[in-house]
């Protein structure tokens, strides 16, 4: 097609732009982190989610700020502190201090971070509070609390563990089960005992302050089921919960000696850390209005404003009953959505300090790039409430094929060809791709918005795929030596970069580090997501520096080794490494072999050549209903050519997690009738079964169809 800069850039961009959207104003905010631990790599799911979010909408031209603050009320703090044998308000300083320090390693940008401890909450405290007590939704009653005898102080809910009274799980905590999600007064718990002194906890009564959410029930009820903010399944899960029972009263009191706000109406008691911590959410944006000069209430109180909660499950009650009760008696706007993610686990468990998986972020980022583990956590995300996690082999495996393989890869190439010289004034006939890139922006950009950055990723993979198929069928590397064709090459990575750059945009949420340096690449900073809608032509192409290194194992290794408690800790011994002796610097042992011997015979190349094995990408996969360990996939082993599949790796993959993916496939094998269907194939994995299942992969460039030999 071909056209050039100055005639057809209007034209360009009426053809490929939405209609224009007036900007939405938008407020986001992350859970506040406790002030008295380190976050670790459980926190950053969400506030990398809520930072791809919200600079996703900034990239879209919209008025989207992010506000979070450190937590910093309660006896947990007050505990630390007092272990410490300093003040609560030197310990929050300094937690605030690291915070802010972690979060910014991983390129989490708030607009403003905030404390609950700061005179900003505190007024807003006031006024809430005063807004229950006019509306006369707050009584008094005697309150029968957990006392730990031995320390001398009353039990927050987070210092007592016990048996869930609803399901039966062990080890929960005081005010709600991990487990079945039941939230419960801690004097429910069974056996219950003190998490500071393994002390039996005592019962003593003192008069305590209620708001009885109860009078908002239907309120509640019609808010969570009709307004969309909440994902249905979060809603279905009040309403068959919460909202089929009368709601309790909500205890918001703690009597003295605790670590937080006075209730100035009742002296000696204090707001309950779960009172004021939502507030925090106001105070912050507060203290940015403070600031910058903007109105609290337009962001507050204004229908036209969007408010977006992203939290994780376990906080589910406080912010889809409470808080909401609290903002509709107190005159705020409810939130538009509660996003609402799953937990992190690590190796397919919970995080464990014993076995290095309690990765501090100061730790990983010692050792590793955060852009890693934004896209990581990215490429696992959906819209559901899923857990999500991190398997550290497939974390590696995904950052290398994924990141450096195959996008940087582009660039790369490209780059380093045209390196001081520039690009084309007329952009090159490229087939229609940069049009079907651009193409590609609404449904990509849909697929933000709905927090689906598992699917966006899988998209702009897919693009990432043509555009590397286009660079190896011009090979530019090769067209270069013939110097009577330098325009050729020109035009080919002309067309290169712009592709790449058009994906650097659509990853720019999320390797914002990226974005910048290929805007300083060709000289023309990424700003806006319709940028993706003109190309670049006539910039000098500026020098190439790595955007990515691959993954290193050693550093995974190190960074794991470090996470471990100290007396457990080999430095020596890389952590995968178990059983059999370590043989190499990755740490792999002879265990496996150990399992299973090497075969002892010989085979012949042509034995071995009788299997037709061949690269294969995975078109569909989906559940096989009635069978627990299979999922039915749709190989393409180029054009037309597909074969239907069944494989036992249901528990270790994610059928969406597939799609896209290259795998090797043994396409001769004698077609098998199954109970569900004709399995033509078959796909290569090892590990034992179960969950324990990892695929052998085709590495980027390897085409569908390619025989492995
Ligand atoms: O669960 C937690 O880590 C709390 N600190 C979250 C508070 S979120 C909000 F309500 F302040
Ligand atoms: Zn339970």
């Amino acid at each position: 097609m071909g056209f050039h800069i100055m005639h057809s850039l209007s034209q360009l961009v009426r053809s490929f732009t939405p209609g224009n959207r007036m900007p939405r104003q938008i407020l986001v905010t992350s859970a506040l982190p406790y002030a008295n631990g380190q976050i670790h790599l459980g926190h950053l799911v969400e506030y990398i989610q809520t930072d791809i979010w919200v600079r996703f909408q900034k990239l879209r031209g919209h008025n989207c700020r992010l506000f979070c603050a450190d937590d910093t009320h309660g006896t947990a703090i007050m505990i630390r502190a007092r272990q410490e044998g300093r003040s609560e308000e030197a310990m929050i300083a300094d937690m605030r201090l690291d915070h802010i320090r972690d979060f910014s390693g991983f390129d989490i940008e708030f607009d403003n971070y905030g404390s609950t401890n700061s005179d900003q909450n505190r007024q807003l405290c006031h006024e809430i509070w005063s807004a229950l007590r006019a509306a006369n939704i707050v009584i008094e009653k005697p309150a029968e609390r957990l006392f730990d005898p031995e320390v001398g102080t009353f039990l927050a809910d987070r210092f007592v563990k016990g048996t869930c009274p609803k399901c039966g799980a062990e080890d929960q905590h005081g005010d709600a089960c991990e487990k079945c999600l039941a939230n419960y007064a801690p004097t429910e718990l069974v056996n219950p005992r003190s998490t500071l002194s393994g002390a039996k906890p005592e019962l003593r009564s003192s008069t305590q302050l209620f708001v009885q959410i109860e009078h908002l029930h239907e309120y509640l009820s019609t808010w969570t089921q009709t307004s969309g903010a909440l994902q249905p399944e979060i809603a279905n899960f009040l309403k068959n919960n919460f909202l089929a029972d009368p709601l309790r009263d909500w205890d918001v009191s703690r009597p003295a000696k605790y670590f937080g706000f006075e209730i100035p109406d009742s002296p000696g008691n204090y707001w309950y850390v779960w009172f004021d911590a939502p507030i925090g959410y106001i105070a912050s944006t507060a203290e940015w209005c403070q600031r910058t000069g903007e109105k609290l209430d337009d962001w507050w109180k204004n229908p036209e404003s969007e408010i977006h909660h992203f939290i994780g499950k376990d906080i589910t009650y406080f912010h889809t009953l409470f808080w909401p009760a609290m903002l509709h008696t107190a005159g705020f706007q409810l939130p538009s959505k509660v996003h609402i993610h799953g937990f992190l686990t690590v190796n397919g468990e919970k995080m464990s300090k014993s076995k290095g998986t309690f990765i501090s972020a100061a730790t990983y980022l010692k050792h590793l790039d955060p852009a890693y583990l934004r896209y990581y956590y990215a490429s696992k995300q959906g819209p559901r409430v899923d857990d999500l996690d991190l398997n550290v082999v497939d974390f590696q495996t995904k950052v290398d094929a994924d990141l450096v393989n195959k996008f940087v890869n582009i660039a790369s190439r490209c780059a380093k060809l045209l390196e001081g010289q520039s690009l084309a004034e007329v952009y090159p006939d490229d087939g229609g791709l940069f049009r079907e890139n651009a193409e590609a922006a609404e449904r990509i950009a849909e697929l933000y918005e709905n927090c689906d950055t598992n699917a966006a990723l899988r998209e702009i993979m897919l693009l990432a795929d043509k555009a590397n198929q286009y660079i190896d069928a011009k090979q530019p590397w090769v067209v270069k030596k013939d110097l009577a064709r330098l325009a050729e090459v020109r035009d080919i990575c002309t067309v290169g970069l712009n592709l790449f750059r058009q994906l650097a945009t659509y990853l720019a949420p999320v390797l914002p580090r990226i974005a910048q340096a290929t805007g300083e690449l060709l000289g023309i900073p990424i700003l806006h997501w319709n940028d993706v809608h003109t190309p670049v032509l006539g910039q000098t192409v500026r020098p190439y520096s790595h955007l990515m290194k691959r993954v290193d194992t050693k550093k995974v290794h190190a960074m794991i080794e470090e996470s471990k408690p100290a007396e457990s800790a080999t430095p020596e011994s890389p952590p995968v490494a178990t059983g059999g002796p370590v043989s190499n610097s990755f740490g792999d042992t002879s265990d496996e072999l150990a399992k299973e011997a090497l075969t002892a015979e010989h085979c012949t190349i042509d034995e071995l050549m009788k299997a037709d094995l061949r690269v294969a990408r995975v078109l569909e996969a989906k559940h096989v209903e009635g069978a627990d360990k299979l999922l039915q996939l749709t190989l393409s082993l180029g054009g037309d050519v597909t074969r239907n599949v069944f494989a036992g790796i249901k528990k270790a993959y994610k059928p969406e997690d597939l799609v896209g993916q290259l795998v090797i496939c043994c396409a001769n094998l004698k077609p098998r009738q199954m109970k569900f269907g004709l399995s033509e194939g078959m796909v290569l994995a090892v590990g034992p079964g179960g969950s324990d299942v990892f695929l052998l992969r085709g590495d980027s460039g390897a085409k569908p169809g390619m025989r492995v030999h």
